[in-house]
């Protein structure tokens, strides 16, 4: 559906982006990793329109964003990093505005900003001036300026940065509710844990560069690190281990106090023998718990660096 090709940026001489591709499909929930410097602000500058590229293409349904800028920017909604409001006006007012910006009038603006209203949980301050609004409250708003033209695709640049733990949960919720209603979502951040929880596919940034593209557990096993398993269950363990031992696919197998400790690449599937084991033997598993390899792991492998210790400028 959105299509970013061998995307480059050079400010001077120096490139901010160097040949970035990737693909973001309908009802995806698309992360961009990286840490500070990384080049994530500059892709969705060109990805959104506002940055036109040194080289590369951004086409969306077959259409380029260099040809067509007005087609794809129509369908495309950008959450930038900094916040972009009017602080003497209310949230509505907010609203109406960018409202208008995108052509927006009559009866469709009205339902456009009471939707967005809904969706960033700001119905009951409606009439409240955008400067006496918390930090939180503003990047909420922030986003449903994003939203006001009912885009096909939300993309977000870092937004929760600064922003108190309570807040962030906030957006990171809203996110996943808008995806599930259907919208194709493109996370930036920086943050690890927040790709995780929101993303299936992602794509991480260093140094201008994609390092790592694909599916959540794709790029999460590019560490070569296995997932934890573990299952407590009653009765007399030991009489399967030693069944459970004939599969390649299950590492490490253990009977750790009543509970079957083991790694596996697929966790899922690792579980789903497991648990057929236990019952085809009368053992009952009462707890079940997956510990899967994390990106912070498959960063560090790929860059020989921490990603929360960030780039350039880090935070
Ligand atoms: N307008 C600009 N002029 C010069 N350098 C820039 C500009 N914007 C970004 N850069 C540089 O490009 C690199 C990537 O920046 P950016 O895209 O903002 O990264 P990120 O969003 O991942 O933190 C950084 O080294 C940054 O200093
Ligand atoms: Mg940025």
């Amino acid at each position: 559906m959105l299509e970013v090709s061998h995307l480059s940026k050079r400010f001077s001489d120096k490139y901010a982006v160097k040949n970035v591709s990737f693909q973001v499909n309908q009802g995806d929930s698309f992360g961009l990793l990286g840490p500070n410097g990384a080049g994530k602000s500059t892709t969705i500058s060109m990805v959104t329109g506002l940055l036109s590229p040194d080289e590369g293409e951004v086409t969306m349904h077959g259409k380029t964003m260099r040809k067509h800028p007005k087609f794809l920017k129509q369908r495309i909604g950008l959450v930038p990093q900094t916040i972009a409001l009017y602080d003497t006006l209310t949230a509505r007012e907010n609203l109406e505005f960018w409202g208008t910006v995108y052509g927006i009038t009559g009866s469709k603006l009205k339902d456009n900003v009471n939707w967005c209203l809904r969706v960033a949980g700001l119905e009951d301050n409606t009439k409240q001036l955008v400067k006496k609004y918390s930090g939180g409250m503003q990047r909420r708003l922030n986003i449903a300026v994003g939203m006001i033209h009912r885009p096909e695709v939300l993309i977000m640049d870092e937004p929760t940065v600064g922003i108190d733990p309570q807040s962030r949960n906030h957006i990171l919720q809203t996110v996943k509710d808008l995806n599930k209603q259907g919208i194709t979502v493109i996370y930036t951040s920086h943050y690890m844990e927040e790709v995780q929880f929101l993303c299936e596919r992602l794509a991480i940034m260093d140094h201008g560069q994609v390092i790592a593209y694909g599916s959540l557990n794709d790029v999460r096993q590019l560490a070569g690190t296995l997932a934890t398993i573990t299952i407590e269950a009653q009765g007399d363990l030991d009489s399967i281990l030693k069944e459970l031992q004939q599969d390649l696919s299950l590492k490490n197998l253990q009977n750790r106090d009543g509970a079957l400790v083991l790694q596996s690449t697929n966790a899922a599937a690792a579980v789903s023998k497991v648990v057929l084991a236990m019952s085809q033997h009368g053992l009952q598993p009462a707890n079940i718990n997956v510990e899967e390899p994390n990106l912070e792991a498959a960063f560090l492998h790929l860059t020989g660096r921490q990603l929360r210790d960030g780039g350039e400028g880090a935070v």
